[in-house]
């Protein structure tokens, strides 16, 4: 693909392993124009440098790295060490890469970029801490930041708790600003991602492809692998949405909002998808709305995606990992 076609994007993201994997996947297929480094699955610290790893693994020493916040805005943060290993690259070990940080904050070079162009797509596979605080700083943001594709949430109940998916979960108030932005969000959630499974033999077949990129990829499929439960690369999901978009069949738009108060449901995306239940989950959505247009405020605000392609998600992390051997 030539490099004036590719869709323009900046991703915001707490490198871990599924963060890794959709960081390989889009600085081949996007024109990633630049990097936002928050904490999440690991502190800040390691969350930068593991994305400074993944780029200059990558080739792409062209592209800026920046650091944001470390915690989210009002609660301390809880992270995922326990999934992603204390270096948040599992057994992945990480040298310091030679790809320097830059110097700005992530929010200023957020600011910075939206004000002057309006093209490109921000990409969250984080804790939305540093959208929120860069829309805080910068209100115009909401009318300049063309879409969110946004790999959080869930309609079907949480990770981090039984109600909340832990991007949401870390930084509720967070979320709250950005779902309510008025921003066009695409939401790419746990009833999506739980579709996806990381085989054994795919972790082998990216294995024998011989380039850097491929082998951190085997990596980070090998770390996953044979944990019940914890074989989606949500992240990767997500960003197929722009990489490959034939992956996911099936999406609806609906209300979603974020629950702050709740004692057990803290971090929880509230979708309404009353319109859409039929009487059988595999026919949800094929019906007519059920209701008249939900009273005012209840418009729907996210495009949800619903369904996911596995074989079309294999041969697309497939060609990705073998275009790293023709650059
Ligand atoms: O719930 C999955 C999400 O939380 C992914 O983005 C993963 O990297 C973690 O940040
Ligand atoms: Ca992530």
């Amino acid at each position: 693909m030539a490099e004036m076609e590719k869709k323009p994007v900046i991703i915001d993201c707490d490198t871990g392993v599924d963060d890794a994997l959709a960081l390989l996947l889009c600085l081949k297929r996007l024109d990633v124009v630049g990097i936002t480094a928050v904490g999440g699955n690991v502190g800040l610290a390691a969350t930068q440098r593991n994305t400074r790893f993944v780029v200059e693994t990558a080739g792409r020493m062209d592209v800026p790295v920046y650091a944001g916040y470390d915690r989210p805005m009002l609660v301390p943060l809880q992270d995922a060490s326990e999934v992603h290993g204390a270096g948040g690259l599992g057994k992945v070990q990480v040298p310091e890469p030679k790809k320097p940080l830059e110097k700005q904050h992530a929010v200023d070079f957020l600011i910075d970029t939206y004000m002057a162009r309006d093209d490109v797509t921000l990409i969250t596979l984080a804790p939305l801490t540093n959208i929120a605080h860069a829309l805080l700083k910068e209100p115009k943001l909401a009318k300049r930041i063309p879409e969110i594709l946004c790999m959080g949430g869930s309609t079907v109940g949480g990770n981090a708790t039984p109600a909340a998916e832990f991007n949401i979960f870390v930084d509720p108030e967070a979320a709250k600003i950005v779902f309510e932005s008025g921003i066009p969000i695409r939401m790419v959630g746990l009833n999506l991602t739980r579709q996806q499974v990381v085989t054994r033999e795919m972790g082998e077949k990216i294995a024998a492809i011989q380039n850097p990129a491929a082998q951190l990829a085997a990596q980070l499929c090998g770390d996953r692998n044979g944990k019940p439960g914890r074989d989606s690369f949500c992240d990767a999901c997500a960003v197929m949405w722009l990489v490959e978009p034939s992956v996911i069949t099936k999406s609806a738009k609906m209300h979603v909002t974020i629950e702050t108060k709740g004692e057990f449901t803290r971090g929880m995306t509230v979708c309404d998808t009353r319109p859409f239940r039929a009487n059988r989950p595999e026919v949800d959505i094929e019906r007519e709305w059920l209701f008249e247009p939900l009273p005012k405020g209840k418009e729907p605000n996210v495009e949800v995606a619903l369904e996911l392609d596995q074989a079309k998600f294999d041969q697309a992390l497939l060609a990705v990992m073998e275009e790293y051997s023709q650059s």
